[in-house]
């Protein structure tokens, strides 16, 4: 595979991504089986695990999107989640699934978790691509989770850096020259 050049080091590959997402895909098939849930992505950091994630599953569904943020243009929550465009569908009754990319602090899905439940979903399960156990500060954990990883920055399959570095097909840390040129 050639890396990326503001890439230092592939942290999971397109294979690796491409197996344990399916592993994980095909038990949430299982578990929602009979049922007809509305898979919530959460963008923009969501959406080429969210397009890889579905497509393991077999029930009926219907997808919505939700745009958050807690994250300015650096690399340090801010500490304010805004919702900046609101689901389409209406969650009451519903069985949620939020698909994240990664849970970090745990900002973002304990409020998003919390505000679907008020809005009346009958469940809300958290599916997500990485987890940062050691920088949770709120008690929130995923229901389903792809790899637990180290605290460092990580850009590739769906997360950036400043917008950057999203549609590249791994996971990887970028070298410290990039943020110098910031
Ligand atoms: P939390 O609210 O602190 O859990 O942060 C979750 C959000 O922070 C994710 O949805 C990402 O947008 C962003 N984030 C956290 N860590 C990283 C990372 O290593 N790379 C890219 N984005 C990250
Ligand atoms: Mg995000």
């Amino acid at each position: 595979m050639n890396k990326h050049p503001d890439f230092e080091r592939i942290m999971l590959t397109e294979e690796q991504l491409k197996q344990r997402v399916k592993e994980v895909a095909l038990a949430v098939d299982e578990e929602y089986e009979g049922k007809r849930p509305l898979v919530v992505g959460i963008l923009k950091g969501s959406i080429i695990f969210y397009a890889d994630f579905i497509r393991f599953l077999t029930m009926p569904l219907e997808l919505d999107f939700m745009v958050v943020s807690s994250y300015g243009s650096g690399t340090v929550s801010s500490g304010k989640l805004h919702i900046k465009k609101d689901l389409d569908r209406d969650v009451a009754g519903r069985d949620v699934i939020i698909v994240e990319d990664i849970i970090d602090s745990g900002f973002t899905l304990a409020n998003l978790k919390a505000l679907l439940l008020e809005r009346g979903a009958a469940s809300v399960k958290i599916v997500t691509l990485l987890n940062k156990e050691d920088r949770r500060e709120y008690d929130i954990e995923p229901d389903y989770n792809c790899f637990d990883i180290e605290n460092e920055f990580v850009v590739g399959y769906g997360l950036d850096y400043d917008e950057q570095y999203r549609h590249i097909p791994y996971i990887g840390i970028l070298k410290p020259s990039v943020y110098e040129k910031k």
